[in-house]
């Protein structure tokens, strides 16, 4: 059984977070640049590139699940040429090569640039690099293809933070931010292709620091015509202390493109539980960090990531996760079970929480999470705002849009198309989305009256 000598199509399969959406598409980038052609499933493609995450469970049974069923043999008696890339492939490579022979590339999430050199190596035996190298891989990469209106912009990567439960850290490495230059003229390039959204990613979004501060840059995106809004994600509660803090919470109130969103993951409501996770910073400084941006910008909506049965978690430090959330009232958030990640000092901790007892956690705060986004989108009835149309909806005739809250608003304008931005005054909220109407013009509507 044979993979294809010289490829024609690929797919990449996309596990995980937004930084890996950013990875797969700069992966297809360079693909496509290399003179193959993208296809909708792995089942029609030469190469396949799985590009997995490692922070949620069973990654790497998901990743060898997909590579038995890719090494079956095609009607034709070939296989594709299977490409593991992501985190699993940086913390694993070694193990994946053992468990799992018919893998032709072991790539890592910062070595991804030399694709398609390592394809070519991979004709003579399996090909592998998970270093993690001092020159950033951006400055190999293509130019973008993307053709979407809302656009991922990776400004960050890598982790110092080692909070005690996470891979991040170890596969991603240390702190590095893009140079602004580059960045800048990466937005106008996205916008040159009808982007009207930047989301700015990073593991450390706020920790920027490439020769301006994340504020900074926001700042100098904003100059540039025709994009319209920018976003950015994730945050990390110390970054937004101190200075650097004041200064993203003063461009929430300057610059008019910055979205009104903030996703700051808390983890834990609970300061004990903070420590030992070692998230240099408690939940009073956390809630205080939120005081201070909503004086300044009163109708932010603020998401975080929670993580139920930490090693040691009582029921007391639980019902304190309970009370921020209720606290806080999250227009959204993302609520995980403690999993393992062997190496990191939390799998070796004692005190592991019973699954059971984890499983009952997550169903009491995933309750109360959605109680707290209806609430919020209920609070916005009654807003005008703008609206992004990204998708079409369910029904004929509806389009699907992001509020400036990053809702999804559902809304039926006849003669409006995906990336178009729009006004409408928003009429009904749902747990997950909201009903809106579009504004009609007064000339209009004194017509109509
Ligand atoms: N177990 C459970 N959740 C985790 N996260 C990261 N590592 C783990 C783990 N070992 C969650 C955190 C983080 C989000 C991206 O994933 O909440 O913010
Ligand atoms: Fe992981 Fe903590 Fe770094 Fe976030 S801040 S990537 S949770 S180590």
């Amino acid at each position: 059984m044979t993979s294809p000598a010289s490829p024609k199509t690929y797919h990449v399969k996309s596990f995980g977070c937004q930084m890996n959406v950013y990875d797969s598409e700069r992966m297809g980038d360079l693909l496509s640049a290399d003179g193959l052609t993208a296809v909708d499933t792995p089942e029609a493609a030469d190469v396949v590139v799985l590009n997995t995450c490692h922070i949620r469970e069973r990654a790497a049974e998901k990743l060898y699940s997909d590579i038995g069923r890719l090494r079956q043999p095609r009607a034709d008696g070939s296989r594709p040429t299977i490409v593991a890339a992501g985190c699993v492939a940086q913390a694993e490579g070694a193990e994946i090569g053992r468990r799992a022979p018919d893998v032709d590339v072991i790539v890592g999430p910062l070595a991804y640039h030399r694709l398609p050199e390592l394809l070519k190596l991979a004709r003579t035996g399996r090909a592998v690099d998970i270093d993690m190298p001092a020159v950033p891989k951006f400055d190999s990469l293509p130019q973008r293809r993307i053709a979407q209106a809302s656009a991922f912009l990776t400004v960050q990567e890598g982790c110092d933070k080692f909070c005690t439960f996470c891979v991040v850290p170890y596969t991603r490495g240390p702190e590095t931010s893009r140079p602004a230059a580059d960045l800048i003229a990466e937005a106008e390039a996205l916008v040159a292709r009808g982007v009207r959204e930047v989301t700015l990613l990073g593991q450390n979004v706020n920790a920027y620091n490439g020769g301006l501060t994340l504020a900074g840059l926001i700042r100098a995106l904003a100059q540039i015509d025709g994009l319209e809004r920018i976003r950015y994600t994730t945050s990390h509660p110390r970054d937004m202390q101190g200075t650097g803090g004041d200064d993203l919470i003063a461009a929430h109130v300057e610059v008019a493109k910055l979205m009104p969103y903030l996703h700051l993951p808390v983890q834990s409501g609970s300061s004990r539980i903070l420590k030992a996770m070692n998230r240099a910073h408690t939940r009073e400084s956390y809630l205080a960090t939120l005081t201070r941006l909503r004086a300044a910008r009163p109708d932010v909506a603020l998401s975080g990531d929670f993580i139920v049965g930490f090693p040691g978690e009582t029921e007391a430090d639980f019902q304190d996760t309970l009370s921020i959330v209720r606290e806080v009232q999250y227009a959204a958030a993302y609520c995980f079970k403690y999993s393992i990640r062997p190496g990191t000092p939390a799998a070796a901790m004692a005190d592991q929480v019973p699954e059971a007892v984890k499983d009952e956690r997550l169903a009491r705060l995933l309750a109360a999470v959605a109680e707290g986004s209806l609430a919020f989108n209920r609070s916005t009835i009654g807003r005008r705002c703008t609206i992004l149309l990204e998708r079409p909806g369910r029904k004929p005739g509806q389009l699907i849009g992001k509020t400036p809250w990053l809702q999804s608003a559902v809304v039926s304008i006849p003669g409006a198309a995906i990336g178009d931005l729009v006004e409408v005054d928003i009429v009904d909220a749902h747990p997950n989305s909201v009903e809106a109407v579009p504004v009609v013009p007064s000339s209009q509507e004194s017509a109509a009256a």
